[in-house]
């Protein structure tokens, strides 16, 4: 049994996502087990103590300084013991030394297909306002293999959404979710849990 970490910021619906899964059988041989998140007004940390897991508030701004926080996250997903970590609208830059810790062992979703709309400065609303932007005709969403670079490991799982005409950044955002991230992020968690996913050998391509 795969023993998945999940990290988290804010509403949680992909974090629901994957705790419904688990409960219909989608995903298995994988559970979560523990759920952190950095901001303690997150909603997605009322669906994990409903689901009865573990959960866990490290918040940046209660550390003197960036690298001992950074050091307390190493330390908390290290002592629970995770085979996964997975990034489900986490919204803190993930440090370095726990990517060399944990590499080839974080996934991330990102709500467009990368590498468009990825990478700095690209979150939340602000994906889907610079799709509509852009005039792309689909977007979607994305999991990868987390490494250093924001938005860039190994592609694991991508699924095409329509834009439509009259979209707003708010609707393309929904559907993205509704289509796509809330069927990818539990496969991609089954995927692995299950060899069906060959992301050790993805991890490394990139
Ligand atoms: C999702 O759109 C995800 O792709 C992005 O952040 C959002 C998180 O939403 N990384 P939620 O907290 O899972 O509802």
């Amino acid at each position: 049994m795969l023993r998945v970490g999940v990290l988290v910021s804010g509403g949680g619906t992909n974090l629901q996502a994957i705790l419904d899964a688990e409960k219909a059988g989608r995903i298995r041989n994988a559970k979560v087990v523990f759920v952190l998140s950095n901001n303690s007004s997150a909603y997605a940390l009322v669906r994990a103590k409903q689901a009865g897991i573990r959960t866990l508030c490290l918040s940046p701004a209660a550390f003197p300084d960036r690298a001992s926080f950074h050091g307390a996250l190493l330390e908390t997903l290290q002592k629970e013991g995770l085979d996964l970590i997975v990034l489900a609208g986490f919204l803190v830059r993930v440090p370095e030394e726990v990517i060399r810790a944990f590499r080839g062992r974080i996934i991330n979703i990102h709500p467009s297909l990368i590498p468009s709309f990825c990478g700095k400065g690209y979150h939340g609303i602000k994906v889907h306002e610079a799709a509509l932007r852009c005039g792309v005709k689909v977007s979607g969403a994305t999991v990868h293999v987390v490494d250093e670079e924001l938005d860039h490991g190994a592609i694991l799982l991508q699924r095409a959404v329509e834009v439509r005409d009259d979209d707003t950044p708010e609707s393309l955002q929904r559907r993205i979710m509704e289509e796509a991230e809330w069927n990818l992020l539990p496969a991609a968690i089954d995927g692995i849990a299950n060899g069906k996913l060959k992301w050790k050998e993805a991890s490394e391509r990139r």
